[in-house]
């Protein structure tokens, strides 16, 4: 996903706008730019691949004569990006910043324009000349055609214009004091400095330079200087807003002591998890999320939940949907959100629909929330980041407290959405009845409990996963089999392990294998094989057993002390025992472990895979 980062104020801004570059590079990205303006001209310079690659194209390494200097170094305004490729090739002349015409015009994008084919057209019939492949560039030259001397009104007009999803940010020669900006679907904040402003698509990008946000929203259009930040709608109606402080530490964004982000955030899980339930568990026998601010009648008459949600959040879903059915008894849907929302559901006002993102801005998940709601039903988001988009597109929202998660493959936030699921399954039960007081307060002990048996687990497996991660560093292919709660967990082990090693994998329902699967196995086959204790364990062990007659190598996660699922494989994890439907949060550690001792095993950069981004706000 692109990043953007813009800069006004008395500072010369090259560095600092490059720094900015830096802090979103976890994003994903393919290319780089960064424009500054400087006595009335604009210097561009862009860069296909790493940051590296821009930072000696401006002169910025060594002695500083490396590649095409941009001229103006100490100017105190400008725009920088980081493009992830969607219409266009990756080449540097579609790279960001983008111009019109007579460079005049200079804007970042990040998102799509859906409307650009029919503009780029009319506005080539008006003699506009083009020189790159991208959607973003016609956003410079509908500036430019609307621009009569003041940016922020060309951007509105432009912002009128278009189709899509996205936000921009703008600058033009003949305003050397002013960046505009315009959010429709894709992030966007202003960070107010003093003397100094920031436009960014995400927080970190200036969090060293500010901590005083400002969140702008669909539709609206930010106009930046030296002295702060005016919103307006599209319209050009004033909107009053006020800054907003961030209180992430600094060391958030850092590595913290640890070789890799996944490593750090894989460690935080113990506190994720602390912190997400910590005062929503206030006594022995009781879930408060009155924080929802749900109305009881809705949760006595919701007939279904619904959920939706997309890649490792979607996994946090499926267990979520086990533990709401066994506790609360009330039926639970799950859907792709990229499915759900081209299905025409049949959804209403009886049902419960959540959108489950731990960034709160992916398109298909946010689509799939809006159409739910627009035909009635009530929209709950579990989300990790305030002021996201999907808190915005619903009734209720219920954070996990997972802390910035800066490595692709989600680790903290997943258990954090997790642990939110739990407190939501036994809030349903206690409010629906599913669960007489008793069992109530003995699963609040156990589910308090799971913080420091997180952190006992990581302790425990360490070795043992690294001693696995050698021995199958260099397998082409690993099969995951689980049931019932347990597969969840095989599908988000199987996930961690394709996306950050590259190692094709399947996660099947065991029951299911005998149905084709077990013809891929062979005596080389690595299976890994969730078989924590449940009502089906029995049922998973002699799944396991078909699999080791084959002569596959099974590794098995299992509970602690159980000699049955040591017994029928090659290697086991254990994790602690915890009551059945809590296993799964401890049994998915063991296997990011895995995962990510096998991608460093094979030199992979696991916090940045390949073709993969953070959030995804473009389809
Ligand atoms: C991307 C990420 C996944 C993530 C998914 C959903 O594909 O690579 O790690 O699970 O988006 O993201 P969300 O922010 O909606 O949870």
């Amino acid at each position: 996903m692109c990043g953007i980062v813009g800069y006004v104020g008395g500072r010369p801004c090259r560095d600092l706008l490059v720094a900015g570059l830096e802090k979103l590079e976890y994003r994903g990205y393919d290319s780089a730019g960064i424009a500054l303006l400087e006595n009335g001209s604009i210097d561009t310079v862009r860069a296909v691949g790493n940051l590296a690659n821009l930072r000696a194209a401006v002169g910025m390494d060594g002695d500083g004569n490396g590649g095409v200097a941009v001229a103006a170094p100490p100017a105190t305004i400008g725009l920088a990006h980081t493009r992830w490729a969607t219409h266009g090739r990756v080449t540097e002349e579609n790279a960001h910043p983008h111009g019109d015409c007579d460079d005049r015009v200079q804007i970042v994008l990040n998102g799509i324009v859906e409307n650009h084919s029919e503009l780029r057209r009319e506005l080539a019939a008006d003699g506009h000349t083009f020189s790159s492949e991208t959607d973003a560039e016609i956003v410079a030259h509908l500036i430019e055609r609307h621009y009569d001397g003041d940016l922020t009104e060309a951007v509105r007009a432009t912002f009128n214009d278009l189709r899509g999803h996205y936000a921009f940010a703008a600058m033009h020669a003949d305003q050397p004091d002013t960046l505009v900006g315009a959010r429709q679907e894709c992030p966007l904040v202003a960070g107010l400095g003093d003397g100094e402003s920031f436009l960014a698509s995400a927080i970190p990008a200036f969090l060293a330079q500010t901590r005083d946000v400002l969140l702008i929203e669909n539709g609206e259009i930010v106009t930046i200087d030296r002295e702060g930040a005016r919103i307006t709608d599209a319209a050009g109606t004033p909107v009053s807003r006020d800054a907003e402080e961030v209180t992430w530490d600094e060391g958030t964004a850092e590595k913290g002591g640890y070789p890799t982000f996944m490593m750090k955030e894989i460690h935080e899980q113990p506190d994720a998890v602390a912190e997400t339930i910590a005062d929503r568990l206030p006594t022995t026998d009781g879930v408060d999320l009155s924080e929802l601010e749900l109305d009881d009648d809705l949760i006595a008459r919701i007939r279904r939940i619904v959920i939706v949600a997309c890649g490792t959040s979607y996994h946090a879903g499926l267990v979520g949907r086990y533990a709401i059915e066994q506790w609360a008894r009330i039926p639970v849907e799950m859907d792709i959100a990229s499915e759900y929302r081209y299905r025409d559901p049949v959804v209403g006002p009886d049902d419960l629909v959540i959108g489950i993102t731990q960034s709160g801005e992916t398109a298909d998940t946010l689509a799939a929330m809006r159409l739910a709601r627009e035909r009635g039903a009530t929209v709950l988001a579990i989300t990790n980041i305030m002021g996201s988009q999907a808190t915005r597109d619903s009734d209720a929202v219920l954070f996990t407290r997972a802390g910035l998660e800066i490595g692709v493959a989600a680790t903290k936030t997943f258990t954090a959405q997790v642990a939110a699921m739990y407190l939501l399954g036994l809030w349903l039960a206690k409010a629906r009845g599913g669960l007489g007081p008793d069992r109530i307060a003995e699963l609040i002990a156990e589910l308090k409990h799971v913080p420091s048996r997180i952190e006992e687990t990581l302790e425990s497996v360490d070795d043992r996963v690294r001693a696995i991660a050698r021995s199958h560093a260099s397998q082409r292919f690993f099969l995951y089999l689980g049931r019932n709660i347990g597969l969840p967990v095989c599908l988000e082990g199987a996930l961690k392990l394709k996306e950050i090693s590259y190692i094709p994998t399947d996660a099947y329902a065991a029951g299911e294998m005998k149905h084709g699967p077990i013809a891929l196995l062979d005596e080389s086959t690595p299976v890994v094989c969730v078989a924590t204790d449940s009502p089906v364990l029995e049922k998973v062990l002699s799944n396991v057993a078909e699999v080791r007659a084959r002569g596959a190598d099974v590794v098995a996660v299992a509970t602690e002390g159980s000699t049955e699922a040591a017994e029928a494989s090659d290697q086991v994890l254990f994790v602690p025992r915890t009551d059945w439907v809590l296993q799964p949060i401890l049994a998915i550690l063991p296997l990011q472990l895995l995962a990510y001792y096998i991608a460093r095993l094979n030199d992979l950069n696991v916090d940045q895979p390949r073709n993969l981004a953070k959030t995804v706000t473009v389809e």
